[in-house]
């Protein structure tokens, strides 16, 4: 059984909407979710005694995500991660979008989709949120039309996306949702097991953009085929984390993407997936500057993400799966995150 508790978040400056939050519980799971970048700010999940601890970065208030903030939680689109220079040739023409991070474009622009407020629709077990983006939104050519539906079943999370354009656009959209098992505001994530099925990754240059090698991970700090204790296994790489694309299975059906164990507690959660890529991020970039929920603070490697979606920079590389929507297609992706305890 799953019920839905729809409530207000927190009223938009200058009277540009109502932020709605979505509480979804089953007997494993709550979750909070918002109608501002459909955003999950919270994640209740039992540990070995049945304790229950919310497991995601993020704020209480509204005013936490309207801050410069790494996009705790958020959908992005219409492109996660960077897109090189913001510049792609598509159809003989060049687009060039805002540059927001170092010299490139990065998730969806200065106003992507995790800062635009949502169309939701409460679900028997979960809610719909949509929106139209419009033409020529962030530089991206076409109108698209999104939606983003999460629905609990027990411990697990279902997210799918779908997207229709009126003309070719490149489009993939994730969820950027930072978790530490053994709960949020927990100092790192170095007690965690991670495995990652991936036999190969993507080397980046120095501004984080893939260098077109797929290298593989036999022999390398990136094979997390077999689980590894991550603060152990930084240190034995001499690495300062990981923010890097993993090569999934590159078929559409559901298929195993990561598995992270927290000893102490006991919580795991598995990733499944239909995309082709998981950005595996170690909150390299956190520096204890935000405040939290439940007055946390934030250092470097407090939490990890798993953004299932295309590789990244793929609108400029031929050979990584592709990422362009034309007009009679729908795209259509969903990520399972399944949470247990062993
Ligand atoms: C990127 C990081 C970035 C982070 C937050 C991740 O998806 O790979 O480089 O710092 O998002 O912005």
């Amino acid at each position: 059984m799953v019920s839905v508790t729809r409530s207000v978040f927190g009223e938009l400056p200058s009277g540009a909407g109502t932020v709605e939050k979505f509480q979804l519980q089953s007997d494993l799971l709550r979750v909070d979710i918002i109608s501002w970048g459909c955003t999950i700010t919270a994640l209740e999940v039992k540990d070995r005694q049945g304790r229950a601890s919310d497991v995601v970065l993020g704020f209480a208030e509204l005013e936490g995500y309207l801050q410069k903030q790494p996009y705790f939680g958020a959908v992005i689109g219409r492109v996660a991660n960077r897109i090189a220079k913001g510049t792609f040739m598509l159809d003989g023409k060049e687009f060039q979008l805002p540059i927001n991070r170092g010299p490139n474009s990065l998730h969806g622009g200065l106003w992507g989709f995790d800062k635009v407020l949502w169309s939701p629709q409460v679900l028997p077990n979960g809610v719909q949120f949509s929106r139209v983006s419009p033409d020529g939104e962030e530089g991206y050519p076409g109108e698209l039309k999104v939606w983003v539906t999460y629905t609990l079943d027990g411990g697990e999370l279902m997210v799918n996306y779908r997207a229709q354009t009126s003309r070719t656009t490149p489009v993939s959209l994730t969820n950027h949702s930072y978790f530490n098992l053994a709960g949020q505001g927990s100092p790192n994530i170095y007690d965690h097991e991670v495995t990652i099925e991936a036999d190969a990754f993507l080397p980046v240059n120095e501004a984080l953009i893939p260098t077109g090698e797929v290298a593989p991970v036999q022999g390398t700090a990136f094979d997390l085929r077999q689980p590894v204790e991550l603060g152990k296994h930084l240190q034995q790489f001499s690495i300062d984390g990981f923010d890097h694309n993993f090569c999934l299975k590159q078929s559409k059906e559901k298929h195993f993407c990561a598995r992270v164990r927290h000893a102490a507690s006991g919580r795991v959660l598995e990733v499944y997936t239909t995309q082709p890529g998981v950005q595996f991020y170690t909150a390299n970039f956190l520096d204890g500057t935000l405040k939290g929920k439940g007055g946390a603070v934030y250092p470097k490697h407090c939490g990890f993400c798993l953004e299932t979606q295309n590789w990244p920079n793929a609108v400029n590389q031929s050979n990584f799966p592709p990422v362009l929507l034309r007009p009679e297609e729908e795209y259509n992706h969903t990520t399972w995150f399944k949470f247990s305890v062993a």
